[in-house]
């Protein structure tokens, strides 16, 4: 029987790992401030904000959203970014993506101050993790590295492939991992013979967002699986054929109108792997984590608490 990998569990660790790291600073000097900065109004980024700021505020981190109209333009989200650069009590500044199409993001991401920049999307702080040098490193790879160190699952000369090349998790999450001395492969849309390529992963991560992609011939049998996908499925036919005729899952889907799916194949990854990250409570719930432990590390460092 597989691991399952449960991310709500190492997420409830860290929390409790930072919690007096928090109160530390509340008492001597004042509490990390995290700003968030949620434009327009799209399904999933407000649930992911909304969880950003609760997670924050449970802490005792002060939070705020900030909720430009859909239609802003770069010039007037660039004055908010600017304005947050400013304010002293704030440590943290995260600009929820995606970006409506009218506005530059890398223009955005580029104006935020490397040292607030707690989604570790800033070039620099990209540079840093290239180099190797201390920084904010994106949330949801440092998460992943996290969910395999606290499982104790070997990265060391293992082999791991991860599928996606995007700059938010598959190039860090790669470079995390090469950090971590793995032989990393990046697979992408133009790789030749993907299923025999994955197959030699003994750390497979699933980045590429496509629903179940990832079917039992990718996998190398008692391979640890990643699955950072989180699509909804909103058809009552799919979620039949990829869940195989769940009871469970229909009716989910009969209540709520859809079931989310990561990108591999729940019931192949089940039966295949040593140990793998349920969609959801796998992966999602340590990018919230790892964002606490970001802007917690930037107040300690910003008022001179280490
Ligand atoms: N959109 C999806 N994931 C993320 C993330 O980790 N940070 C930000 N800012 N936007 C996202």
């Amino acid at each position: 029987m597989a691991t399952i990998i449960d991310g709500n569990r190492i997420r409830d660790e860290i929390k409790a790992e930072l919690k007096p790291r928090v109160a530390r600073l509340a008492s001597s000097k004042r509490p990390p401030g995290l700003s968030v900065v949620l434009v327009g109004s799209h399904a999933a980024s407000e649930v992911y904000v909304r969880n950003k700021v609760k997670t924050a505020l449970e802490l005792g981190i002060c939070s705020e959203k900030i909720t430009p109209p859909e239609s802003i333009t770069t010039e007037e989200l660039l004055a908010i970014v600017d304005e947050l650069n400013g304010r002293d009590e704030v440590d943290g500044i995260l600009v929820q993506l995606p970006l409506p199409k009218q506005v530059d993001t890398k223009r955005i991401l580029l104006a935020v101050a490397p040292e607030k920049d707690v989604d570790g999307f800033h070039p620099y702080n990209v540079g840093c993790l290239v180099a190797a040098l201390p920084a904010p490193r994106a949330c949801t790879p440092a998460g992943i590295i996290q969910l395999l160190k606290r499982y104790e699952i070997p990265i060391a000369g293992k082999r791991a492939v991860v599928v996606g090349r995007s700059d938010i998790v598959g190039k860090p999450t790669a470079l995390m991992l090469l950090h971590e001395h793995a032989t990393v492969t990046i697979c992408h849309s133009k790789t030749v013979n993907l299923p025999a390529v994955c197959r030699e992963a003994d750390i497979l991560v699933a980045a590429m967002g496509r629903p179940a992609l990832i079917t039992g011939e990718y996998i190398k049998p008692g391979a640890t699986v990643i699955d950072v996908g989180t699509n909804s499925l909103t058809s009552r036919g799919e979620i039949a054929r990829i869940f195989r005729d769940s009871a469970e899952k229909l009716a989910a889907f009969d209540k709520k109108g859809s079931v989310l799916v990561g990108d591999l194949d729940p019931v192949d990854v089940a039966e295949r792997s040593g140990a793998y990250t349920p969609v959801p409570g796998g992966v999602g719930p340590l990018t919230i984590a790892m964002l606490m432990v970001n802007t917690v590390e930037s107040a300690e460092r910003r008022l001179g608490v280490c």
